[in-house]
């Protein structure tokens, strides 16, 4: 299945579940001045998680270019990025946590209308509980009727701390206990783990994070929850380069169609995988903040697209990869991504 065959199944299951869908926002928040780009797809929806009526319905969805530069020491790894793509879906007071878990499943594991993946290989994390919230019963309790439903056995569920299963956009704003699905990158974990083993493997990156489902019922301030919203939503994300890596069967992101047609320029120049990564990585990211407005600079938004050009460049250490060949990648990249983004091909 091609990246596109996903991006297009991921957007037409949620269209036949009543969702409207929106396009992605540009990576520049429009109306929030405490980020200097999305870093998901809820940001755009902010006000609206927070009680504003949506004008498009309850139920929303979409694909959201994100970018995080919190891991930019990560990437060239083999699940790491700057920019990425976000596959959401929203509730706004609409349907909570039994019809986003089911859905999330649904979508990962039906053969005909979703991503076919193996149920076997998927194990999922709630909510331990703390002083804010209480321990995420109910999501395990909609899980275990899953997996018992489609006789998937073993242990899989795995209460964690806040720092891994409570998510918000920062230290203000909607917040809630969430539920991550990963998946088993060996093929060899089908038979459920204990939390330990789950543990190890996933910092092994055995185990991939592939969908995280936030359940936004609380408001916090200054990271500490100060109530409940008024009314309860949902707000999923999950990384269509995952879940390409994951669907095409793929040791890394970088191995998938989303990555192959830039990878393959370098084939042949003499730099370590890692450094090929990085400059795939951050000419890709660069590529898209140029075309949302961004240019380089020496303060915030253009100041971190100086950072990645500089840091593309400066892994360039074959001379077959010299600055001006590089340049020719962004040509390359465009091609790739200009049938889901038409607005890349008129700023190339
Ligand atoms: N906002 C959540 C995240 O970024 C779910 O989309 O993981």
């Amino acid at each position: 299945m091609t990246s596109s065959e996903i991006r297009k199944r991921f957007l037409d299951f949620f269209q036949k579940k009543r969702h409207t869908i929106l396009p992605s926002a540009s990576l520049i928040p429009e109306n929030d001045p405490t980020v200097l780009f999305n870093t998901a797809g809820m940001q755009p929806l902010a006000p609206y998680l927070l009680g504003q009526d949506h004008p498009q319905g309850k139920r929303l969805a979409n694909i959201q270019k994100c970018l995080r530069t919190n891991d930019i020491d990560e990437v060239g790894d083999n699940t790491h990025l700057t920019f990425f793509e976000m596959m959401g879906n929203w509730s706004l007071g609409d349907y909570f946590k039994k019809e986003a878990i089911e859905w999330s499943f649904e979508l990962l594991t039906s053969k005909e209308e979703g991503f076919g993946l193996d149920a076997r290989r998927i194990c999922v994390t709630c909510f331990e509980g703390n002083d804010n919230a209480q321990k995420d019963k109910e999501s395990a309790e909609i899980w275990r009727e899953i997996f018992r439903k489609n006789n998937i056995k073993g242990e899989r569920i795995y209460f964690l701390p806040a720092e891994k299963n409570w998510w918000s956009p920062g230290e203000n704003g909607p917040c809630g206990p969430d539920t991550e699905m990963f998946y088993d990158l060996t093929g060899k974990l089908t038979d459920g783990m204990t939390k330990e083993e789950f543990l190890k493997a996933d910092q092994e990156q055995k185990m991939v994070e592939i969908w995280n489902d936030v359940f936004m019922e609380y408001i916090q301030k200054d990271g500490k929850v100060i109530g409940k919203l008024e009314k309860k939503n949902v707000d999923t994300g999950s990384g269509l380069e995952r879940i390409t890596t994951v669907v095409q069967g793929k040791e890394s992101i970088f191995d998938t169609d989303l990555f192959a047609p830039v990878m393959d320029l370098m084939a042949k120049a003499n730099n370590t995988l890692r450094n090929k990564r990085i400059i795939a990585d951050h000419l890709r990211a660069s590529v898209f903040l140029i075309a949302d407005g961004v240019l380089p600079s020496n303060t915030d938004r253009g100041y971190i697209l100086r950072r990645l050009i500089r840091r593309a460049i400066v892994n360039t250490t074959d001379k077959q990869l010299d600055e001006g060949r590089i340049t020719k990648f962004v040509g390359t990249i465009v091609e790739g991504y200009k049938e889901f983004y038409p607005g890349l091909k008129d700023k190339e």
